[in-house]
């Protein structure tokens, strides 16, 4: 019902009448007051003036389905909770009960986020917490390559809402001011006929207040989420159709742009960890270090740049 009110006034970009509003979504004009009302208690701006009728300024705050919908292009399914324990868990159960091809699941509060390594994602209300489930059908080594498109296609969204650049610290972290302000976890299914799902879950921090050491190391945004959800979400797929139909390739020119590592660097990986000097990125999104004159890949880990204990 919200959808189609929204939808309109949003496509309308101009004064609606009650009657009309009402009219096109099938309801009282008592009712639509109440659908109103309740959106603009949710954060929307949405101006009425006598015998013009209604205008939106900005739609609702909250991140519901049918909000972000309003403003999604992109063909996949959206589902929302006001609170959950973690986005990635509510869309692995979904992988595996359901045939759902694509879609994202959105929460505004975590009461078990997860983070990378088994550590836990502080996810407080008012923030933005999305999974991206997909099945796509690609090799399994090819799937921490979707890690790094999302994060290029993340910082594109969180850009285009913020009006702040973002960068990346391999392979997942987004960084905008150098502090973390948003980080992503992948998960997979690999089964018999190789890989079953995907789900990339990203946390942004959205109007929180950090105190003490995270103060210095955590950022937060303040913008629209129902706003900021759709253009992740768009950017999401859309990336996400480059990706199966060219690999990661394409992505890798805008995601070294975007690169925040330079210097000595640690790399943390399945292989334990080795210092050297970060000499760049290759096509398969592996980071490169220069260790006593000789240059070694990894394709998976974390990076510890010098003096950034709470990342590691
Ligand atoms: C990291 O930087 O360690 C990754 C954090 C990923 C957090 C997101 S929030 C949405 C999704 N659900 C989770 O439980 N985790 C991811």
């Amino acid at each position: 019902m919200r959808y189609g009110i929204l939808k309109k006034l949003k496509e309308a970009q101009a004064f609606v009448s009650g009657e009309e509003l009402a009219a096109d979504a099938g309801v009282t004009r008592a009712a639509l007051w109440k659908h109103l009302k309740a959106m603009k208690e949710e954060g929307a701006r949405i101006d009425s003036v006598t015998g013009r009728g209604y205008r939106l300024h900005t739609p609702p705050d909250v991140p519901r389905a049918e909000y972000v919908k309003a403003y999604m292009s992109a063909d996949a399914e959206v589902f929302f909770e006001d609170s959950t324990g973690s986005t990635n868990e509510d869309a692995k159960a979904a992988a595996l009960v359901s045939g759902i091809e694509r879609a994202v699941f959105i929460s505004g509060q975590q009461t078990q986020g997860k983070g990378r390594k088994g550590r836990s994602w502080v996810s407080p209300p008012g923030g933005l917490y999305m999974s991206f489930l997909v099945r796509p059908d690609i090799e399994p080594d090819k799937v921490p390559g979707l890690t790094l498109m999302a994060s290029v296609k993340f910082c594109e969204a969180l850009e285009q809402e913020t009006g702040t650049s973002a960068h990346i610290k391999w392979p997942n972290d987004i960084l905008i001011g150098g502090k973390k302000a948003a980080g992503i976890l992948t998960e997979s299914m690999i089964g018999m006929d190789g890989v079953e799902y995907v789900v990339c879950g990203i946390g942004i921090n959205v109007s929180t207040r950090f105190e003490g050491e995270l103060k210095k190391k955590a950022y937060s945004v303040d913008t629209n989420r129902t706003l900021l959800a759709a253009e992740a979400a768009d950017r999401f797929f859309e990336g996400y159709d480059t990706f199966l139909a060219e690999g990661l390739k394409p992505f890798m020119p805008e995601f070294r742009r975007r690169n925040a590592i330079s210097g000595q660097v640690t790399v943390i990986s399945p292989r334990g960890n080795e210092t050297g000097g970060f000499a760049g990125f290759d096509d398969t999104g592996a980071i490169l270090l220069s260790i006593d004159g000789q240059e070694k890949r990894y394709v998976a880990g974390e990076v510890s740049l010098r003096g950034d204990g709470v990342y590691v």
